[in-house]
C-alpha cells in the first residue's frame, strides 16, 4: 500500500492565551489540543511512524507528551504556516502517496471528514484538497475563492481579501490534503509575503502556486462547520470546551446514559459509560475512565482514569486511576487515589481513603479511615477510625488483612503487618506484630478506674 504522511502544525505560540504553556497545549476538555488532533490522524489510520509535528514556542513541554513513535522537528522562528511545513521537508519526501495537514489548535477536525476528503483527493487526481466549511461569520479565516465556473481558484487571508473576497463563508479549515511530490514543488516554489512588514510564508499560496503550475486544485467541504474552530484567547477556548462538552453529553444520552439535569456535568472525549446510568449534576468524569451500566454517578463526583463497573453507587466521591468492581457502594466523600482497586460488593463510606491497595469482594470499610499499600481480602470489616501506618518517614511498607477478618474501631496497623484470616484486632488497638488467624489481638493499656478520683481532687469545675 501507498505510504500517506501527516504533518502536524504546532509551533506557535499563541500570545492571547497569555500562557507559559504552547497554545495546542491549551485542553478543550480536559484534553489538550494536540491530543485531539494527534487522535484524529490516528483514527484516521495513520501510524504514529507517519505522524510528524512542527514544534517551537514551549516545545519543551510538547515533546515529552507526543506519543511513542510520532516524530517532531522544530520551527526555529515562527515564519508561517507555510515556513512550518517546510521544517517537515524530509518527513515528507517519505511519503510516497499523499500527506496531510492538520492544525495543532484545531481540535474539532474529525477522522470522518479527513477519510472522505482523501477519497474526494485521490478520485479527483488533485495536487491539493482543501477542507473547507461553511460558517456564519468567517472573519480571520482565509476565504475559498472560486472562479465564474465554481473552479477553485486560490484562499484569500483575511489580510489580503478583497471587499467582495470578505463577503464569503466558506473557509478554509487550516487541514488540507497534498500529493506529496506536489507540495514539496510549492514549498519550493512559496515566497514570504511582506504584508504588514512581517515576513511570512503562506502555506494557502500553495493552491496558487499549483494551479498557475498545471495542477488540479479541489475543495471538500466538511460536513461539520466546527472542524474550523480553534481558540486564540481563554474565552474563545471557554466556547470550545462548551461545544465539545454538548457534544460528548449528547452523545451519551442517546447511547442511554441518563443526565437528567446537565449543570457542572463535564465528560471527557474518551470516556466509556454504560446505559442506564445515571450521572447527578456536578460530576466530572475524564481520561480514559469507563464507567458499568446502571450505576448512579454523582452528585459532585469525580473520576479520572478509573474504571468503575455495574450497578455501583458512587456520590460525592474521587476516583484517579482506581477501579470499583460491580454492585459496590462508594461515599459519600471517599477518595480513591492510584492504585486502589476495589472489587465486587465493597462498601466504602464517608472519609474514607484507599491508596495503592486491593480491596476484596464483600468487605466493609464504612467511616474515617486511611487504607495505604495494603492488601485487604474479601468480607473483611474494618471498622471507624482505622489507619494503615505505611510510611515509616523513609520507606513505605504493605499490610495485608486476611479474609474475614474484623479491624475493631481506632486500630492502626503499623506496617510491614499482617492480619490473619477470621482473626480480631480489639478496639484501639496499635498492632505492629502478625495476628494469627482466628485469634484476638489486644494491643493497648488495660483500663484502670480510680473511684471518686473527681471528688477528692476536683480539678476543674465550671459550675
Ligand atoms: C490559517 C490559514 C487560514 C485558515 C486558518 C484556519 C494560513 C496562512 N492561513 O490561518 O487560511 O482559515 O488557519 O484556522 O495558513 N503555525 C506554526 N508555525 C507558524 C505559524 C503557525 O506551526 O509559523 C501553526 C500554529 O501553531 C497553528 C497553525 O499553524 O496550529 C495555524 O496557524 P495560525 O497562525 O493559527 O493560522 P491562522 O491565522 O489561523
Ligand atoms: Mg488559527
Amino acid at each position: 500500500m501507498l505510504r500517506n504522511r501527516a504533518v502536524i502544525l504546532a509551533a506557535g505560540e499563541g500570545t492571547r492565551m497569555k500562557s507559559q504553556k504552547p497554545k495546542v497545549l491549551a485542553e478543550v476538555l480536559y484534553k489538550p489540543m494536540i491530543d485531539w488532533v494527534i487522535g484524529c490522524a490516528f483514527d484516521a489510520g495513520f501510524s504514529p511512524a507517519d505522524i510528524c509535528v512542527v514544534t517551537g514556542y514551549g516545545r519543551e513541554l510538547l515533546l515529552p507528551r507526543l506519543p511513542n513513535g510520532v516524530s517532531a522537528v522544530v520551527q526555529e522562528r515562527r515564519l508561517g504556516t507555510g515556513h512550518a511545513v517546510m521544517q517537515a521537508g524530509k518527513f515528507i519526501s517519505g511519503a510516497d502517496a499523499n500527506v496531510l495537514i492538520l492544525c495543532g489548535d484545531a481540535p474539532f477536525i474529525d477522522s470522518e471528514t479527513v477519510c472522505r476528503s482523501l477519497e474526494h483527493h485521490t478520485r479527483a487526481e488533485s495536487a491539493v484538497t482543501v477542507i473547507s466549511a461553511e460558517v456564519e461569520n468567517p472573519f480571520g479565516y482565509g476565504r475559498i475563492v472560486r472562479g465564474g465556473d465554481g473552479a477553485f481558484l486560490k484562499i484569500a487571508e483575511e489580510k489580503e481579501a478583497s471587499d467582495l473576497e470578505k463577503l464569503i463563508r466558506e473557509v478554509n479549515s487550516g487541514a488540507y490534503w497534498f500529493n506529496a511530490q506536489a507540495l514539496l514543488l510549492a514549498l519550493d516554489r512559496l515566497a514570504a509575503d511582506g504584508l504588514n512588514g512581517e515576513k511570512e510564508y503562506y502555506l494557502t499560496d500553495a493552491v496558487k502556486i499549483l494551479r498557475s503550475a498545471g495542477y488540479k486544485t479541489a475543495t471538500f467541504t466538511s460536513p461539520s462547520a466546527d472542524c474550523v474552530l480553534g481558540a486564540n484567547d481563554r474565552v474563545q477556548l471557554a466556547g470550545l470546551n462548551e461545544i465539545a462538552r454538548q457534544k460528548v453529553l449528547h452523545k451519551h444520552m442517546l447511547n442511554g446514559v441518563s443526565i437528567p439535569f446537565a449543570d457542572g456535568v463535564v465528560i471527557g472525549p474518551d470516556a466509556a459509560i454504560g446505559a442506564d446510568t445515571e450521572i447527578m449534576p456536578g460530576t466530572v468524569i475524564i481520561g480514559a475512565s469507563v464507567i458499568g451500566a446502571g450505576c448512579v454517578i454523582g452528585p459532585d463526583s469525580y473520576a479520572e482514569n478509573s474504571r468503575i463497573g455495574d450497578r455501583v453507587r458512587f456520590q460525592r466521591s474521587w476516583a484517579q486511576g482506581a477501579s470499583v468492581d460491580s454492585d459496590s457502594l462508594i461515599g459519600p466523600f471517599a477518595r480513591l487515589r492510584p492504585g486502589a482497586s476495589l472489587g465486587r460488593s465493597v462498601k466504602l463510606g464517608n472519609f474514607v481513603e484507599i491508596k495503592n491497595s486491593s480491596v476484596g469482594d464483600g468487605t466493609k470499610i464504612p467511616h474515617l479511615t486511611y487504607i495505604g499499600d495494603s492488601d485487604i481480602g474479601s468480607g473483611v470489616n474494618v471498622g471507624c477510625g482505622c489507619a494503615t501506618v505505611n510510611y515509616t518517614g523513609r520507606d513505605k511498607f504493605r499490610t495485608v488483612i486476611e479474609n474475614g477478618a474484623f479491624i475493631g474501631c481506632g486500630t492502626s496497623l503499623v506496617a510491614p503487618v499482617t492480619v490473619g484470616e477470621n482473626a480480631y484486632t480489639a478496639a484501639g488497638s496499635t498492632i505492629t506484630e502478625n495476628v494469627p488467624a482466628n485469634s484476638l489481638a489486644i494491643a493497648r493499656v488495660s483500663q484502670t478506674v480510680k473511684k471518686d478520683w473527681v471528688i477528692r481532687k476536683k480539678p476543674y469545675s465550671n459550675r
